[in-house]
């Protein structure tokens, strides 16, 4: 079985996703580049409220999969999709859906920290202006929320007005979640989060995440099997573009069904 540092997985509840609604639902789903299918007709269940996590080897689909859901993909020339992917109950990918709209309820944060070269304050409030809000009482609720919910407030408190540029590596990503969180999202997609990060800003983040939990629904692709033990309930195991299996956390990472997510989480391939 998988050697964790601690008993991770001893304390975590065992989750039955039937319980709660499935916030993206996907059906038969596939992404191609070209000829290439990178996602194959995965079918599968995201929970609203819970952490799931993606995980499997370099060049499996994770990313890929991830953006389909906020249709990042779609800049993508010789990009496209077949089958369902449901949030809310409409196919992401049908005409009526509205990208911008979509994207506001659908936040995304990267592997890199990527704040805008603006102050502190601007990039937290950047989406709220393009929304439309412009009173400065109202946006600098919403910054000091949104800082607060990211576990930044504190450390910036003072220096709203700075080039965000100016902070530290894990402070610059949990800016990048506050700016996710300002929108008022209902789900946050997060492409490998912490692999620019050191350890303890890696810890604050797995925090955040813990703290977000219940609120937010949350899809996070790692490599990390140890952080996806802590931080998530349900994952999702990807393998050539095919989900070879969806399940608890727990039960994933303890009574795998598939040899190869054992293989996996056990560090002989990938
Ligand atoms: N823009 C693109 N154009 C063409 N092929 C692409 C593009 N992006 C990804 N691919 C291919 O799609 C497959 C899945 O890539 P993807 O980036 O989703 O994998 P991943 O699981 O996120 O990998 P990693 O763990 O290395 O980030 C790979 O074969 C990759 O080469
Ligand atoms: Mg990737």
């Amino acid at each position: 079985m998988l050697k964790l540092e601690k008993d991770i997985l001893t304390d975590k509840p065992e989750v039955d996703p039937a319980e709660g609604r499935d916030h993206v639902l996907a059906q038969e789903f596939s992404v191609f580049y070209g000829d290439s299918e990178a996602v194959a007709r995965v079918s599968f269940g995201i929970p609203a409220r819970l952490v799931t996590a993606i995980i499997g080897p370099s060049g499996c689909g994770k990313s890929t999969f991830l953006r389909a859901i906020n249709r990042m993909n779609d800049l993508i020339p010789h990009c496209h999709v077949t089958g369902g992917l449901v949030f809310d109950g409409k196919n992401i990918y049908s005409k009526q859906i509205d990208v911008v709209a979509l994207r506001r309820r659908i936040g995304m944060v990267f592997q890199n920290p990527n704040p805008f070269p603006k102050s502190v304050f601007d990039n937290v409030a950047y989406g709220p202006r393009l929304a439309g809000i412009r009173r400065k009482s109202r946006l600098s609720e919403i910054v000091e929320q949104s800082l607060t919910r990211a576990a930044l407030w504190d450390e910036v408190k003072d220096r709203l007005g700075q080039n965000a540029l100016g902070l530290s590596g894990g402070q610059q990503q949990r800016l990048c979640i506050a700016r996710a969180l300002a929108v008022e999202p209902e789900i946050l997609l997060m492409d490998e989060p912490t692999s620019a990060l050191d350890p303890q800003s890696t810890a604050r983040i797995e925090d955040l995440i813990g703290e977000l939990r219940g609120d937010y629904t949350i899809i996070i692709v790692t490599h990390n099997m140890q952080q996806a033990a802590r931080v998530s309930d349900m994952t999702a195991f990807l393998y050539e573009g095919r989900l070879i299996e969806f399940g608890s956390t727990k039960k994933l990472f303890t009574k795998p069904e598939e040899k190869r997510t054992e293989d996996y989480i056990t560090g002989r391939f990938g």
